[in-house]
């Protein structure tokens, strides 16, 4: 079976590590799926069941800062200014995405990691973070990686960073190679700069099962998961569609739809992933309640109890006016 390496070594070719500048910085914005990835077809390179597409969070992701550390100490990570310990989970998470790339005799590194997105919140900031790594290594290294290979890069470290490395509204092509070449991002041809999407907190509690272990779950055990990769092709034609006729209602019933239904799935699975609080169903029928009174607004969601909010700008005072406390992302914000 090929691994991580192997994808890696067949995109550098020739390149080695060896630093071209003294520092060097990207950013990447999170970004929330319309139509979900859940389920893999190899889950050693994230290759996905489906394609997906999803819409990017503008000022909210993840900025990062590399510097090759030259005392011949060993790395460091700072995580909004606060340094970590080389044992917490986010420092291996990061240095064994990077190890990929290093290989044996790769300097050291200082690594600062700013995430915009709030993270205690909730809110996955795995996909601004691996896109921006693997985007300021490209930077540090001057490998001069095409966007598509970086998205096949940021893919390795977690599945929806691979959409992370553009902006606006994003497909991810789920391809067929077994090596995942043909599985990457691209902008979608039809952009709509006028969606939003608003992000509410339920809960900040720090979820005990992840997407992977989460998808991989579903994927065994769920009777209903049989009818999933149909209903995912589906609604991703349909969100085309409705993006290129600026068909704001039918965009947003496929999108609540997809999400709910992804949800179904989980939930039929044995044990039950119900990912949902109390509060989610409360906010819910909040959105539900808000659009029977006139808001043109939908909801989706994660693996995990926040609901996210796809509007249109036009709408976006009116949505605050009755979720005070929603935040609202403008994915044509770069900064
Ligand atoms: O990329 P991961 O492994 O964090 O999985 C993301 C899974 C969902 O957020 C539920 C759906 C998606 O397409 O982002």
């Amino acid at each position: 079976m090929l691994t991580k390496a192997d994808v890696v070594s067949r995109i550098l070719g020739g390149r080695s590590w060896r630093p071209v500048t003294r520092s060097a910085e990207a950013y990447a914005p999170s970004n929330i799926a319309l139509s979900k990835y859940w389920g893999k077809r190899n889950a050693e390179l994230n290759l996905p069941l489906t394609s997906s597409v999803s819409l990017s969070l503008g000022a909210m992701g993840s900025s990062v800062s590399i510097q090759p550390r030259d005392d011949g100490r060993g790395d460091r990570v700072t995580l909004n200014g606060a340094a970590l310990a080389s044992d917490s989970a986010f420092s291996r998470r990061l240095f064994g995405f990077i190890d990929l790339f290093r290989g044996r005799g790769g300097g050291t590194l200082d690594v600062q990691a700013v995430n915009t997105i709030p993270t205690a919140a909730g809110f996955a900031s795995s996909a601004s973070g691996f896109a921006a790594v693997i985007t300021a290594i490209d930077r540090l290294m001057g490998w001069g990686l095409t966007p598509c290979e970086l998205s096949v890069l940021a893919r390795l470290g977690s599945g929806s960073a691979a959409r992370s490395v553009f902006t606006g509204l994003v497909e991810w092509h789920a391809g067929t190679d077994p090596d995942g070449m043909d599985s990457f991002a691209e902008p979608l041809e039809d952009q709509w700069p006028e969606l939003r999407m608003g992000l509410l907190v339920v809960s900040d509690v720090q979820k005990k099962i992840g997407s992977r272990e989460g998808m991989g779950h579903t994927l065994a055990t769920s009777p209903l998961f049989g009818a999933w990769p149909a209903t995912a092709e589906q609604d991703l034609a349909g969100i085309k569609d409705a993006v290129r006729a600026r068909d704001f209602d039918r965009l947003g019933r496929t999108v609540e739809g997809n999400a709910l239904a992804m949800h179904a799935t989980m939930i039929a699975a044995r044990p039950p992933l119900l990912y949902w609080e109390p509060g989610t169903i409360a906010m819910l029928r909040r959105v539900w309640d808000a659009r029977e009174g006139g808001l043109s607004l939908y909801a989706t969601m994660d693996a995990g109890p926040n609901v996210k909010i796809l509007m249109l700008a036009g709408e976006q005072q009116h949505v605050t006016a009755t979720f005070p406390e929603i935040m609202i992302a403008d994915p044509t914000v770069c900064p």
